[in-house]
């Protein structure tokens, strides 16, 4: 039985904790279909009340979504706000001034605790600082930080004067960060002299200098510094400045830069089928609001919830359930520098034990990993802590196979936990179909329904709704306020990716199969159906390392598949033609070595193939094209039962079966 069919004759249901529906700000059933009732029956009238009641507006918005240039939509686009100032100052106005904003554990397990009264004063300084040096309102400012409370606050900065921030994930190589400092065209660069996970210091402002020595940054007038570990780095006169030095003298308070809602808060780059990483431009109003709404729907925050997002600042998640959401709804998080498994494979559990978290959002690769880490070593099980501060368990990022599901439920959540299991996209901005925790009977392994106001469907290759039962297309009917705007610089391809003609060009194309449950309607995510790859919930375009490949001067042709792994959900393999003999033995083992590290200095370690497999040619159709279904069965190991007849040269099969 494949993995597809296991989850639709998947029928276990979970229901949410009584008490727990009782108190929700969604509760029961009842509550959902209400407000999916007047999202149908006055969608705009929706939209419009929740930012009334969600958002500080500068300047109240009078229209609240403009189609005329769909899909180019905008929302509450005559209304002004700013977010730093609905993240901060309104907490200091609603008597949140005293209270904890963000718990702090370093890597090495020293926790610092700020207010929202330090952290807006850290956030003004900072703001004042980057306005110290030129930039303004509409700037571009590249972030390439570790976890630290001085992200957020860049982050929080930029928001705040205007500016658009463009956070690369630290993870990221010289050469990744270098293409996206200019594609932003940006003005400044946040980073730290170092960062630290799992007990290694990596550096961050090296590779920062790498990146503008390799040329094309003429725009980049700075290079601001956080101090993280005091490591040895070298400070270029006249661009380069600590973050201590910039702050030092600036006023605790910083006049926030009012903008329109449209205004972008931030690019994030990410992935797609084909060519250069997308820089994925999101408003300012729209997306605040669906941070907001989903904190409260999603998660269902309370004032006393100690809230605990795991992801990086580096990806989206890290933007709306640590920079914005949680803030914004004036929360108290939990933020973390290092990794799961260090010192320990316990640590995510000592911590909630330690700090009494009572939401905890995780990606079920880490739950398979700490599942394995604990299979081989007792001591690091859940059981033998205190997790009895949760009430709510969240994934995100890929699909959570049932069993993770189940061993989450029962030995995380102590089968009391409502499990969220979260489907969204860089490009949403927020959560887009999920349980809620106080309404939604969970299905192991189903994301199970839309939000309110969620116009979620799934369709055949023309756009046509397909009938429950039947696996399509994921698509969403409707606008929603957080969704995507544009892609940096690129409207076009902006359109052809997420707007496609083949399906009538008013359909979002989220990139994902699904498939909806004959009885519930409930949605199961079958995965993506472009060539974009998910490993440890990190989106990968195979045309990305293939070109990464082909760079290298002994590669000739390459061909990139993802493969299902335990832990990781996917993982790479390659398959490579070099200019020269095909290699063998050693020499095959060093040569696949050597490509692997080119890979990571070209795009990131994230991205390295975990196998590379090398033949005197790819299986190509007489026309040329190369046939990468053949490759995936070859990746996973299993029998070729297609006709391969039609194939050029059927003999290379044998040679790609074989991994270096
Ligand atoms: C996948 C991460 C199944 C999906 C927030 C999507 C999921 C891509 C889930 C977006 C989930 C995310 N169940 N699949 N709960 N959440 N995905 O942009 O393929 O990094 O298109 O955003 O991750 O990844 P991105």
């Amino acid at each position: 039985m494949s993995e597809t069919d296991s989850l639709k004759q998947e029928s276990r249901m979970f229901e949410p904790p009584a008490d727990l529906a009782r108190n929700a700000a969604i509760s029961g059933m009842e509550g959902y279909r209400t407000l999916c009732a007047e999202a149908e029956r006055d969608y705009e009238g929706f939209w419009a009340r929740l930012a009334n009641e969600n958002l500080a507006w500068h300047k109240p918005f009078t229209k609240t979504l403009d189609e005329s240039a769909a899909p180019f939509y905008k929302w509450f686009e005559d209304g002004q706000l700013n977010v730093s100032y609905n993240c901060l100052d309104r907490n200091l106005q609603n008597g949140n001034a005293g209270k904890t904003a963000v718990i702090f554990e370093a890597d090495d397990g020293k926790v610092t605790r700020v207010t929202y009264q330090e952290l807006h004063d850290k956030v003004c300084q900072v703001a004042n600082g980057l306005k110290s040096l030129g930039v303004k309102k509409g700037d571009r400012v590249v972030i390439y930080m570790p976890m630290s409370v001085e992200g957020i606050a860049a982050m929080q900065a930029c928001a705040r004067i205007g500016a658009t921030h463009s956070v690369v994930f630290g993870g990221f190589s010289a050469k990744s960060l270098q293409e996206r400092i200019i594609d932003a065209g940006a003005v400044a660069v946040v980073t730290a002299d170092e960062q630290v996970r799992g007990g290694k210091q990596l550096p961050l402002k090296a590779i920062v200098d790498e990146a503008i020595g390799m040329g094309g940054c003429e725009h980049l007038k700075s290079v601001v510094v956080y101090r993280r570990t005091g490591g040895n780095v070298a400070m270029q006169a006249g661009r380069d400045l600590w973050l201590h030095d910039v702050t030092a003298n600036q006023p605790a308070t910083c006049e926030p830069e009012f903008v329109g809602a449209e205004h972008p808060l931030f690019i994030l780059y990410t992935s797609g089928s084909t060519g250069k990483p997308k820089g994925v431009q999101h408003s300012s109003g729209g997306y605040l609001l669906w941070a907001m709404l989903t904190m409260k729907w999603t998660f269902d925050i309370k004032p006393d919830d100690i809230f605990w997002c795991t992801a990086d600042i580096g990806w989206v998640t890290g933007h709306t359930y640590i920079a914005y959401g949680p803030l914004a709804i004036g929360a108290t998080q939990i933020v973390f520098e290092g990794v799961p498994t260090y010192p320990n494979a316990g640590r995510f559990w000592d911590m909630i034990a330690r700090h009494k978290a009572t939401i905890f959002y995780t990606a079920p690769t880490a739950i398979r990993s700490l599942i394995k880490a604990s299979e081989a070593d007792a001591n690091v099980h859940p059981k033998n802590f205190d997790l009895s501060s949760l009430r709510i368990l969240g994934s995100v990022g890929e699909p959570i196979n049932p069993e993770a599901w189940m061993w989450y439920y029962k030995n995380v959540g102590r089968e009391k936990c409502p499990i969220v299991d979260t489907f969204w996209q860089t490009e949403t901005g927020g959560h887009m179909i999920t349980p809620l925790p106080g309404a939604t009977p969970m299905v192991p392994g189903s994301c199970t329904l839309p939000l309110p106001g969620i116009m979620a469907a799934v369709v055949d290759e023309t756009g046509n709704d397909l009938p429950n039962g039947q696996g399509g297309i994921l698509v969403v009917k409707r606008p929603w306020p957080s969704m995507i705007r544009t892609i940096w610089g690129d409207p076009e391809r902006f359109k052809k990716s997420y707007f496609p003609e083949e399906l009538g060009g008013t359909l979002y194309l989220a990139g994902d199969g699904s498939i909806r449950n004959e009885k519930t309607g409930y949605f199961t995510i079958t995965g993506r159906i472009d060539d974009v790859l998910n490993v440890s919930g990190h989106r990968m375009g195979t045309m990305e390392i293939e070109s990464a490949l082909v760079a290298h001067p002994l590669v000739a042709e390459s061909a990139v598949v993802g493969k299902p792994d335990e832990t990781t959900g996917e993982s790479i393999c390659a398959f490579v033609v070099l200019k020269r003999a095909r290699p063998e033995g050693d020499e095959a083992k060093q040569i696949a070595k050597e490509l692997r590290d080119w890979v990571g200095k070209e795009i990131g370690p994230i991205a390295k193939p975990k196998e590379i497999r090398f033949g005197d040619n790819l299986p190509k159709t007489r026309s040329g094209k190369i046939m990468r279904r053949l490759l995936r069965v070859l990746a996973k190991g299993e029998q070729i039962t297609q006709d391969v007849s039609t194939l050029e040269n059927p003999a290379i099969l044998d040679q790609l079966k074989q991994a270096q």
